[in-house]
C-alpha cells in the first residue's frame, strides 16, 4: 500500500537513503530540511519544503497542504562535542523542534512516527552487547537530547495515541550502491569517512582519537551498521506500526564490534596497497566510550529486519565509492 510521509532531514545522510527507499518501494515522499546539513542534490526529483523545526507556521503550513499517513524524522544536530559546548542550541534543535513537529502532527491528525535515537543514550555500556533494556545513561546533552524524545513518545502515546518506533543507531556508515548519494557532513567528524578522506589526500592525516582504552588494541571499539540497512528496518517500522500501537524501540546494529585500527585495515584492503593512510594517534576525544556494540535481536524478531551488508568491508567499499566521486558536498569536484 502505498503511504504518503513527510521526511523531517530528509537531505541528510541518513534521511537522503531513507527517501530513497520510500520512493523505490512505491510510497510518496515530501522532504522538510532547513538545509542547514542536508544537500539539496539529495533529496533527488522529490517535493523539497526548506523549513526549519523551530518555525511553527512552516509546519502548519506543510501539514495544511499535504495529507501525510506518517512522518519520519531525521532533522537533527549529531555532533557529540559541539552538543557538550552549546546545549542550548542542542535542546532547541532536537528537543523543542522535535515537540514542534509532534504539536503539528497532532493538529493534522497524523499518528505515526519514526524517530532517529542513537546508541549515545547507553553511555558507558555495561555489557558486552547493548539490548534495549540496558540502562540508559547518556555521556553528553546530545545523547540526553534523544532520550528525552524517546520519553515524551511514551508518554504521547498514551496521551495522544501517538504510534512511534525510535531506532538507536550504532554507527552507520557507507553510501547508496548508485553512488548518487552518500556522506558529506561539514565538517566530517566520523571514522569511516575520515579514514577514506586521509587516503583521497582530501584532509591532512588522520588522527586516532586514543589508543589506551580498555579493548584489544587500545582503541575504542564501535559497531557498524550499513546505511541501506538502517533504511530498511525504518521501511518495515510502517507497517509495525499499523498493528502496534504505543511506542517501540529497537537498537540497530550488526553486533560485531570492530576496533578503530580494525576499521582502518579494513579501509586498506578495500582501496589496495597503493595509497597510504596517514595517520596519528591522538588523546582521547571527550564523551567516547570505549565499546559500543548492539544486540539488535529485536529489530529481527519483531520487525523481520536483516541486514542485507553486514560485513564491514562490502560497507567501506559503497563509502569508497561514493568519496573517490562525491556528487555534492565540501569534497565534490
Ligand atoms: N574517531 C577517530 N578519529 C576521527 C573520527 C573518529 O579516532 O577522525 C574515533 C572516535 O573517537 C570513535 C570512533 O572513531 O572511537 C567512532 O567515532 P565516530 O565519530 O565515527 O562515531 P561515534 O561512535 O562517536 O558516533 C556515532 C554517531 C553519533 C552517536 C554515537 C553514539 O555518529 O551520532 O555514535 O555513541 F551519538
Amino acid at each position: 500500500m502505498t503511504a504518503r510521509i513527510l521526511v523531517c532531514g530528509g537531505a541528510g545522510y541518513i534521511g537522503s537513503h531513507m527517501v530513497r527507499q520510500l520512493v523505490e518501494t512505491g510510497h510518496e515522499v515530501v522532504v522538510f530540511d532547513n538545509l542547514s546539513q542536508g544537500n539539496v542534490e539529495a533529496v533527488g526529483d522529490v517535493p523539497l519544503v526548506r523549513g526549519d523545526l523551530l518555525d511553527r507556521d512552516a509546519l502548519a503550513a506543510v501539514f495544511a497542504e499535504h495529507d501525510f499517513d506518517a512522518v519520519y524524522h531525521f532533522a537533527a544536530l549529531i555532533a557529540v562535542g559541539e552538543s557538550v559546548a552549546a546545549p542550548d542550541i542542542y535542546y532547541r534543535n532536537n528537543v523543542t523542534g522535535t515537540l514542534n513537529l509532534l504539536d503539528a502532527m497532532r493538529v493534522a491528525g497524523v499518528n505515526k512516527f519514526v524517530f532517529s535515537s542513537t546508541a549515545a543514550i547507553f553511555g558507558n555500556p555495561q555489557t558486552p552487547l547493548i539490548s534495549e533494556d540496558h540502562p540508559k545513561a547518556p555521556l553528553n546533552p546530545y545523547g540526553r537530547s534523544k532520550l528525552m524524545i524517546e520519553q515524551v513518545l511514551e508518554d504521547y502515546g498514551h496521551a495522544f495515541g501517538i504510534r512511534s518506533v525510535c531506532f538507536r543507531y550504532f554507527n552507520a556508515a557507507g553510501a547508496h550502491p548508485s553512488g548518487e548519494i552518500g556522506e558529506a557532513h561539514d565538517p566530517e567528524t566520523h571514522l569511516v569517512p575520515n579514514v577514506l578522506l586521509a587516503a583521497l589526500g582530501e584532509r591532512e592525516g588522520l588522527e586516532i582519537f586514543g589508543d589506551d582504552y580498555d579493548t584489544s588494541d587500545g582503541t575504542c571499539v564501535r559497531d557498524y551498521i550499513h546505511i541501506d540497512d538502517i533504511a530498511s528496518a525504518h521501511l518495515a517500522a510502517l507497517g509495525y506500526m499499523e498493528t502496534n500501537p504505543g511506542a517501540h524501540v529497537f537498537n540497530l546494529g550488526n553486533g560485531n564490534g570492530f576496533s578503530n585500527r580494525e576499521v582502518m585495515e579494513a579501509a586498506g584492503r578495500v582501496i589496495g596497497k597503493n595509497r597510504e593512510i596517514p595517520y596519528t594517534i591522538g588523546p582521547r576525544r571527550p564523551g567516547d566510550a570505549a565499546t559500543l556494540v548492539a544486540d539488535s535481536t529485536r529489530a529481527r524478531a519483531e520487525l523481520g529486519w536483516a541486514p542485507k551488508t553486514p560485513e564491514i568491508e562490502r560497507i567501506i567499499d559503497t563509502a569508497w565509492a561514493w568519496h573517490r566521486a562525491p556528487k555534492y558536498g565540501p569534497f565534490a569536484k
